[in-house]
């Protein structure tokens, strides 16, 4: 018998009634029926219900009754109905099942380490990932891996109709700067030097830029040896963008778009567009972090003029100090019990925050263990400073500005969860922009880059660089998608002197700059059209339109927390001539 399919599994429906067909696929569940066997036969596009009649033919019955979930069976037969009362409206089969005459083993399986057929069973993520083709099998990543299909092919079309050309860029190359540490690749034919795997194509994308390709793009691998979290794989894949002659406004539309056709090709529905726009500092000040998630408001609010008035020594202590005092309003949340503000306490104090100040406002005034330290004036100014009515609760931290937005950061994410205030399968997404250019890193004692050094400075803020290096904007912008950094990117600098002055300014020497970036430098004094460009997160973008909860749901053979393939075992041991051959000496502590 042949097993070439007439049908896959998911496709015969009424229409088919009285059709002979042949199905190829995986023995998902069985089922014996007083003599009817019955099975549900599974591939990648559905699950058909076959059955083997003992009168049709018995040895093939009797064959039938040996199968065993997840081998592999093709089958010949007549589709019939099910018949008044049995079908199945779940299934796109449902209405359906065909009779089997005749009936191919094509392989049979070992008895897998966890249910297949069942997708709500919970398996440990070992043992999913050591065994993960029987994990793609029940259907979650197999799922998620066709969304990733689709946005891939929504984002190549629709950049392929913008005039971008896909480009291919080395993988094996030098060190490229986005600050993690890189994977190297010992070379053979000269001991003793290294390829760097690609943190991103960021220099090539340039260079292309340089070679006059006017718009690029690519999804492209990227590889990055950094402390892993659930939005970080050591392996990962960038939508990547450059173009030429360009502002951020050029750009953004386009992305926009992108994200649109993305959105549709995906989940059937439109974006609404132009995205939101919030400055770095605007961001920071309304909710205390660059990435804020504005499926819901609730912005923190500062207090400092307010709480210098009142006397309220740890408020007052902090003020003197430099540091500051921002609150929430949780609306609705005056009926807040004790031990649930304990609760939120302890939550801030992870993030260093030194206690939580409340003040729940009652029908008949706010109550607090601080009101005592405010006139009621005062107190009136706080609650409408916060917006606050009767019925809610307001929250503040007191501390170093970084502290304080960290810790109500964190305090407002945790209260939307918990109050249920996201909207489910909501999408809020914006651009950030105006990033500081540079931060300061205490560990080296100088500045260190916010995004990477190819990155233009505002053009207002050129003058700073000289005089106060840390109040200078970059033209740098961030995709914000759900609280995730989905994307980021910037207007990159295309005149040597200026990138060489950001160099200087980074305390790399000549020598460094030559030996690390000479090639590029060089390249920038060969006629440099302006250019722009950005990187957005593939995985990233999959984990959360597909409602995952981490990237390793929507990457085929992901890497665990501790950067290795438990189904290869990689990274392992390599054969002693490998070594050898590489001049390569491994002394491995004790
Ligand atoms: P950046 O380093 O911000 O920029 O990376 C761009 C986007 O890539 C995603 N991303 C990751 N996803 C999964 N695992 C990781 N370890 C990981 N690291 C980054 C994020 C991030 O927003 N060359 C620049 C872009 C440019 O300037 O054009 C770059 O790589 O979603
Ligand atoms: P205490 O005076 O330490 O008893 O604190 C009185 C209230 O102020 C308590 O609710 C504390 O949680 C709160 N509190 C203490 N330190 C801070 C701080 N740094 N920021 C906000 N509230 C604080």
């Amino acid at each position: 018998m042949r097993y070439e399919r007439t049908h896959d599994c998911g496709t015969l429906t009424a229409k088919a009634i009285g059709k002979r067909v042949l199905l190829a696929g995986w023995v998902h569940r069985r089922r014996d029926h007083g003599g009817l066997i019955f099975i549900d036969l599974r591939d990648r596009f559905g699950v058909t219900q076959i059955v083997f009649h003992p009168e049709t033919d018995a040895a093939l019955h009797e064959r039938a009754g040996a199968l065993r979930s997840e081998w592999v069976i093709a089958v010949e037969g007549e589709v019939v109905s099910r018949g008044p009362g049995m079908s199945n409206p779940k299934l796109s089969t449902g209405e359906i099942e065909v009779n089997v005459t005749h009936m191919r083993l094509l392989s049979e399986a070992k008895t897998p380490p966890f249910s297949i057929c069942d997708e709500s069973l919970n398996v440990g993520e070992e043992l999913r990932l050591k065994y993960r083709y029987l994990d793609i099998r029940r259907g979650k990543v197999s799922r998620a891996l066709e969304v990733r299909h689709q946005a891939m092919l929504a984002a190549r079309n629709f950049l392929d109709q913008q005039n971008f050309l896909e480009i291919t860029t080395p993988v094996l190359g030098k060190s490229t700067p986005e600050g993690a540490r890189d994977y190297l690749v010992p070379s053979r034919v000269y001991p003793g030097n290294f390829f760097a795997l690609p943190q991103s194509p960021q220099l090539f994308k340039q260079i292309l830029m340089i070679s006059g390709m006017d718009r690029y793009f690519q999804i492209a691998t990227c590889f990055r040896d950094e402390d892993l979290r659930a939005d970080r794989q050591p392996e990962f894949s960038q939508i990547d963008i450059e173009m030429s002659f360009g502002r951020p406004e050029t750009l953004f539309p386009i992305i926009e778009q992108m994200m649109d056709a993305i959105f549709q090709k995906c989940l059937d529905r439109g974006l609404q567009t132009p995205f939101r726009h919030l400055t770095y500092a605007e961001a920071i000040e309304a909710y205390g972090t660059d990435k804020p998630d504005l499926r819901f408001e609730m912005p923190l609010v500062r207090i400092d003029a307010l709480a210098a008035r009142s006397e309220f020594s740890v408020f007052k202590e902090q003020l003197a100090l430099g540091g500051v005092i921002k609150g929430l309003c949780v609306k609705g949340g005056a009926s807040a019990s004790r031990k649930k503000i304990e609760e939120y306490t302890s939550f801030v104090g992870k993030q260093g925050a030194k206690g939580l100040a409340w003040i729940k406002i009652q029908p008949e005034g706010p109550t607090s263990s601080i009101v005592k330290f405010f006139d009621p004036d005062l107190l009136s100014e706080i609650v409408h400073t916060m917006n606050g009515e009767a019925g809610d609760l307001l929250l503040f931290v007191a501390s170093d500005a970084t502290t304080t937005n960290s810790a109500l950061d964190h305090l407002r994410r945790h209260i939307a969860h918990e109050m249920e205030l996201i909207e489910e399968d909501s999408f809020a997404l914006a651009w950030i922009t105006d990033f500081p250019l540079f931060t300061w890193d205490a560990e080296s004692d100088n500045f260190a880059c916010e995004h990477h050094p190819f990155t233009s400075p505002h053009a207002e803020d050129l003058a700073l660089l000289d005089s106060d290096p840390l109040q200078v904007r970059s033209s740098s912008y961030d995709l914000v998608l759900n609280g995730y950094e989905l994307g980021s990117g910037s207007q990159r600098i295309h005149d040597s002197d200026l990138q060489e002055k950001i160099f200087g300014l980074l305390k790399l020497s000549k020598a460094t700059i030559e030996e690390r970036f000479g090639f590029f430098t060089e390249a920038l004094r060969y006629g440099t059209p302006p250019h722009l460009g950005i990187a957005l997160g593939l995985d990233r973008l999959i984990m959360i339109l597909t409602g995952a909860k981490s990237l390793r749901e929507v990457i085929a053979f992901p890497k665990t927390q501790r950067a290795t393939d438990l189904m290869t075992e990689a990274p392992s041991a390599v054969m002693q001539e490998q070594l050898t051959e590489l001049k390569i000496h491994v002394e491995l502590p004790e």
